[in-house]
């Protein structure tokens, strides 16, 4: 069992009890009472299990998990959604209420706090954390890097604002950047405008990457732990970040790609192009890693994510966990739940086609528990 650290006693606790979707994906109307431990949902294939631990994403994040055209949480044929949460927050013994409304109208996404619109999105980022474990997570292990800079990315954007912004600007000076290399294709390319480009770019790339560096390394020792408790091994994982800037500044890498850029018209390398390599025994994950290894890798990946969020905030991020089951053996699921139910882990929702095994699952835990099935 892992040690329950000393920090477990400033955390804030984060619950949602009550959630209702409009017209959000094959949800017409729905409302749910949630309890503040383990709430399972069970319901045949297509019935809405995983839409509704989206929406919870979703209203969490601002964004979907698996959609990223807002317009496709739109019911098909209507005209918007809506998605209605109240969470309860306490700390120290205070508590506090909050009620956030999203909507998308007339293509416009917009979200209150207590009755109160955000001037902007982003300021909602962090309020809510939400660790999400889906079948898709394999996608990490398999896709391009795109994939690994988004996890890093969503995990320090929940504990740091000045990150998000930083990725928000490193973002908007490097098309710039790369609009002007387009634009002047063929021409001769005016080195002091280029130079103007790098040098508002490089200072919020070291920024970036200074932080990526220092994440990776609270993040690798927790993320190792918990891929020994849930493969039972004693394979050794490794993550690793990989990044130009590991031993350069990025000034100097732009320098020194200035004449291959303005030839591919496209900035080539920089923080954009960041990766973390996935290890098990000095070997490649997506080349050599069995199912089963890889499947571990993951849900380890996303544990670690919890505590480096709980770690981080004092606070209890709730955990939406998707057709689980089907990804890990029976005894392993068993030895997971029972350390879900444990105090290291505030509220859950949790997906399954069968019902029964759900609820088999957690019977023997006295905690609290609420099932809901859902039909089609
Ligand atoms: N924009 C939308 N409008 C209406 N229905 C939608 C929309 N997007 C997705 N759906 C429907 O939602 C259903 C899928 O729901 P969901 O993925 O939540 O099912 P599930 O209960 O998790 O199923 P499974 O057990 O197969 O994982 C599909 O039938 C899909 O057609
Ligand atoms: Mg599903």
């Amino acid at each position: 069992m892992v040690a329950i650290p000393d920090y477990e006693v400033y955390f804030r606790w984060v619950i949602l009890s009550h959630l209702r979707l409009h017209q959000f994906k094959n949800h017409e109307n729905s409302s749910f009472d949630f309890c503040d431990k383990i709430n399972s949902i069970s319901g045949p294939n297509g019935s809405g299990k995983t839409n509704i631990l989206d929406a919870i994403y979703t209203l969490s994040n601002t964004k979907s998990y698996f959609n990223h055209i807002d317009q496709q949480l739109i019911q098909f044929g209507r005209e918007e959604y809506s998605l209605k949460g109240l969470f309860h927050s306490s700390q120290f013994g205070s508590n506090l209420d909050l009620d956030f409304l999203l909507t998308l109208q007339n293509k416009k996404k917009s979200l209150k706090k207590n009755g109160k619109l955000y001037s902007r999105l982003l300021e909602h980022i962090g309020t809510i954390q939400t660790v999400f474990i889906t079948p898709y997570d394999i996608s990490l292990v398999f896709e391009g890097s795109e994939e690994r800079r988004k996890f890093i990315d969503f995990t320090i954007s929940q504990i740091d604002k000045n990150y998000l912004l930083a990725l928000v600007d490193y973002r908007k000076y490097l098309d710039q950047r790369n609009a002007f290399l387009r634009n002047n294709f063929g021409r001769n390319i005016d080195s002091l405008v280029l130079e103007s480009f790098d040098v508002k770019i490089s200072p919020i790339a070291d920024e970036i990457h200074k932080a990526r560096k220092s994440f990776i390394s609270e993040f690798a020792p927790l993320f190792d732990e918990n891929y020994k408790f849930i493969s039972e091994s004693i394979e050794v994982p490794q993550i690793e970040y990989l990044s130009p800037l590991n031993n350069r500044t990025m000034l100097s890498v732009l320098e020194e790609n200035r004449a291959s850029d303005i030839l591919s018209q496209r900035t080539a390398l920089g923080v954009h192009k960041d990766d973390i390599e996935f290890m098990l025994n000095d070997q490649v994950l997506k080349k050599f890693g069995s199912q089963g290894q890889i499947k571990s890798f993951v849900i380890a990946l996303k544990i670690a994510q919890y505590q480096y969020f709980k770690k981080n905030s004092q606070q209890n991020p709730i955990l939406l966990l998707d057709d689980i089951f089907e990804k890990i053996d029976a005894q392993r699921s068993q030895k997971l739940m029972e350390r879900m139910c444990s105090n290291e882990f505030g509220q859950i929702f949790i997906s399954d086609t069968h019902s029964e095994r759900i609820i088999e699952h957690f019977k023997p835990f006295d905690v609290a528990q609420k099932h809901f099935n859902l039909v089609k």
